[in-house]
């Protein structure tokens, strides 16, 4: 669907940034601002030359001026979600909105002029959304591909919504039934999952279905059944990544203490237990791997353990490959706006529009002064958005 946009998912995958999600092939014709990108060599990341004048240049504060386009939008739809899950607090909210197609209607403008492509729905849970069908229609009108991040719990009941509406679902299963159900908190979470991936597939046998698993202390040794599950479940991939623990993301509007990081962090026989875990899933898994079922590589599976050392301090904290802030926006239920999931807010949509936002003072001031390999929250940073032409692809 939605032919007439000019570029293609290389591959759904749940992975980074839950989020992000996305690897990103332009073509034939790639838009302006990602036609050059800078890979810094020393540091191992990549930017996006937003000016074309900029792209010899490796500070990476040079390129944080004006966005010309902004391809990924990530929209906390709904404040509430039916689930109770360990390492998230986004269910102990007690507001109940939604964001609603009316209010991104002034919007609609810089949406356009942002080239905005892809909308991931997220929240809280998407599919608590009571005009689900009005919000979507907001962007299919517009051939921008549309992204489901759920907990999967509504998918029986919106099985006909969700395989209408949207392009790819990805689906949050933390292990295999025992171990996702007790992460969730909700007794049959995993068979109700298992019955509404049946009843979409009924519908729409195609829609490509994702799973994402968060790595934490109840399923660290567990990743090889949850890539079993996964697999039984008949999902199309999985990614993993290693829960964060530190921001003040998901709902922690005060850094967790040191001991509720501890219910989810790994100790150290724990972290060398995910390292064992790792290691046999790159070893049994290299099939899943090379065809990317498993859709990291093995490098970056083994970031995940490192995560778990680095917060207990025996490695040193490396930020991810990322520029999430050049290519994406995360909108927050109540309209404020961040440059990605952990860093803070530049604007709030219901004063001014998404192009105000992301091109505003603070927006571009926030670019500017960014520096990924050295910012303390990126090095904490549980997961990136590095989106990037795929070699050779350019002209
Ligand atoms: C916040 S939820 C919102 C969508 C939906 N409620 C769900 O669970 O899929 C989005 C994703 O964030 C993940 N998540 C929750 N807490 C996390 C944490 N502390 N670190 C990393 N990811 C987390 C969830 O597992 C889920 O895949
Ligand atoms: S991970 Fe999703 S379902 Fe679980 S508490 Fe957070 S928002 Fe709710
Ligand atoms: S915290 Fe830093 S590394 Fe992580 S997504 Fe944001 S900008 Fe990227």
């Amino acid at each position: 669907m939605h032919s007439s946009v000019d570029y293609s998912l290389s591959k759904l995958t749940a992975g980074s940034y839950g989020y992000a999600l996305l690897s990103i092939i332009c073509s034939p014709k790639p838009k302006k601002f990602w036609e050059i990108t800078f890979a810094s060599a020393e540091r191992g990341w990549i930017v996006p030359a937003l000016h074309e004048s900029h792209a010899t240049s490796s500070s990476p504060g040079e390129f944080a001026s004006k966005l010309t386009a902004l391809p990924i939008l990530i929209l906390n739809v709904h404040s509430r979600c039916n689930c109770r899950c360990v390492m998230c607090d986004i269910w102990k909210r007690e507001t109940n909105e939604q964001i609603k197609a009316e209010d991104l209607e002034r919007h609609r403008l810089s949406i356009h002029s942002l080239g905005v492509r892809h909308v991931v729905l997220t929240g809280g849970e998407p599919l608590l959304h009571s005009d689900l069908t009005a919000l979507c229609n907001f962007f299919r009108e517009q051939n921008i591909r549309l992204t489901l991040l759920t907990t999967g719990l509504l998918l029986l009941k919106r099985a006909d919504d969700v395989s209408t509406l949207f392009d790819d679902v990805i689906l949050s299963v933390d292990g295999p039934r025992e171990v996702h159900n007790a992460i969730r908190r909700v007794n049959g979470a995993y068979e109700l999952i298992q019955r509404g991936i049946t009843a979409v597939r009924q519908q729409s046998p195609h829609l490509p279905i994702a799973c994402r698993t968060t790595v934490q202390k109840a399923n660290h040794r567990h990743l090889r059944a949850t890539v079993t599950a996964a697999k039984m479940l008949g999902l199309d991939s999985i990614s993993f990544l290693a829960a964060d623990l530190t921001s003040e993301a998901f709902n922690r509007p005060l850094v967790w203490p040191s001991e509720r990081q501890s219910e989810i962090a790994l100790n150290a026989k724990e972290a060398a237990a995910l390292e064992n875990e790792i290691e046999r899933l790159i070893v049994e898994h290299a099939d899943d791997i090379h065809n990317r079922y498993i859709v990291e590589t093995a490098a970056k599976l083994r970031r995940i353990p490192r995560r778990f050392r680095e917060h207990l301090g025996q490695a040193s904290p490396e930020s991810p490959a990322c520029n999430a802030p050049w290519v994406s926006a995360v909108v927050e239920v109540d309209g404020s706006v961040r440059p990605c999931f952990f860093h803070r807010t530049i604007g709030n949509l219901n004063s001014s529009t998404l192009e105000e936002v992301v091109n505003g003072e603070t927006a571009q001031t926030f670019r500017q002064s960014l520096n990924i390999a050295t910012n303390p929250t990126c090095q904490r940073c549980v997961c990136s958005l590095n989106q990037r032409p795929e070699v050779g692809e350019f002209p």
